[in-house]
This record gives structure tokens, sequence and C-alpha cells, in this order.
């Protein structure tokens, strides 16, 4: 009888254990879960008057600007640039990352600001601003954060494009927008491989070819 409870109380350790194990997992996996995050970018309507200001214009200036740990939105950057003769700026942290995975995991769940080593020096010119960027952590990699707080980007479309290995844009927009108060976000979508390039940007409808084509997103 005795040795039946005994057995019975490590049943219920065992899985209590386990039941913590795997909270404490979830909770290291989605290190933004407890953080309050706020929307305060601007309306769709608004989004909307500034696309189609912004496709009329006949000469727009575009920067693309990405953050790339292992290369590959660097590859997607890079294409886009070239495909839409715009300028590229790298968001480079001024430390490197020696551990990526915990040091990431930490600068999300504490919503840091890591200090990057560049800045664009002429950002009042441009018109349209995509920012590319690897999902990390289910979120944005906080340099992302850090490079939308460290410019006056009213005025402007910014049009956020990022890889992963899975996750998609419910993820990680709450994250970026919490950066983006005032601002126009637009057309976000995850690019993964320059052969869909074409596609969206038909997609967004900003007359980069001096054609408007479709349906605005
Ligand atoms: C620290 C870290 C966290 C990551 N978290 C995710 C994730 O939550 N979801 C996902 O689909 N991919 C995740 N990945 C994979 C990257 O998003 C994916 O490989 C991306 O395309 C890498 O882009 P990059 O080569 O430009 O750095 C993570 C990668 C790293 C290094």
């Amino acid at each position: 009888m005795v040795k039946r409870k005994r057995g019975g109380v490590f049943v219920i350790i065992l899985v209590a254990v386990a039941a913590l194990l795997l909270v404490g997992y979830n909770i290291y996996r989605h290190p933004a879960m407890f953080r309050h995050l706020s929307n305060e970018s601007l309306s769709g309507e608004e989004v909307k008057n500034l696309r189609a200001t912004i496709a009329a214009a006949e000469d727009k200036q575009i920067l693309v600007a990405y953050f790339s740990y292992s290369g590959t939105t660097r590859n997607i950057a890079t294409a886009l640039s070239e495909e839409l003769n715009a300028d590229l700026f790298e968001i480079l942290p001024q430390e490197e990352y020696s551990n990526v995975y915990t040091q990431s995991n930490r600068e999300i769940r504490n919503n840091e600001r890591p200090a990057l080593s560049d800045a664009v020096e002429n950002m009042e010119e441009y018109d349209v601003v995509f920012i590319g960027y690897p999902v990390w952590w289910h979120a944005t990699p906080a340099p992302i954060n850090t490079f939308l707080e460290s410019y006056d980007l009213s005025g402007k479309l910014i049009i956020p494009f990022y890889t992963s290995d899975g996750s998609d844009i419910d993820e990680t927009m709450p994250t970026f927008l919490d950066s983006c108060e005032g601002l126009a976000v637009y057309g976000g979508r995850r690019i993964h491989e320059t052969s869909s390039l074409q596609s969206w940007l038909a997609d967004l409808n900003l007359n980069f070819t001096g054609e408007e084509t479709s349906q605005a997103l």
C-alpha cells in the first residue's frame, strides 16, 4: 500500500517536472512573449494615401536596408536593390554576436537596443525604405528596432521583408511595429528566394517601372 502511494507521488512529481520543463522551453523559444508591445503605426487609409502619392511621383528615392547574420537576407536585399536601382545599406551591430542564440534571445526578451556601427547619412532623401531581416525567435532582431528608432522615418513608406526557416508575418510584425510609432508600414512579406521578388514588387504597386499595374496591397 505504502509502496503504491510512493509510486503515485513519484509519477506526479515526474509529470510536474516535465510540465515545468515544457513551459520553460516555450518561454525560452518565445522571448517577446511577455513584453508589452504597442502598434502606433499609421492607419490603413493613411498608408494607402501615401502609397498613392509615392506611386505617382516620377523620381522615387529608394533605400534597401538590411540586417543579415548568415547571408540569406543579404542575398535578397542585394537582388532587390539591383532590381530597383536602389541604395543598399547593411545594418551592423557594433559588437558581433559571439553566441547568437543566447545573446539575441536576451536582447529580445529585455527589449534591448544594441548599438549599430554605422548610420545612413542622407535618410531624409528617401521616399521608400525597405527593411530586411531574418526572423529571430519568432520576433524581429533587436538591431532592427535600433535602426527603426534611430531616424525620423515619418512620411516615408516603410516596407519590411524577412527571411526565416518557416515563421511568417504574424509572428514577426508585432515586435517590428512596436518601433513604428507614426510610420507608414506597407506590404511586408516573407521573401526567401530572389525568384519571389518580381511578383511581390508588382503587388506593391508602387509604379517602380513607370506603370501602375494591379490593385495595391
Ligand atoms: C538566433 C536565431 C533565431 C532564429 N529564430 C527563428 C524563428 O523563430 N523562426 C524561423 O522560422 N527561423 C528562425 N531562425 C532562422 C533564420 O530566420 C533563417 O535561417 C534566416 O533566413 C537567416 O537569415 P540570414 O542568413 O540573413 O541571417 C533563427 C535563426 C537564428 C540565428
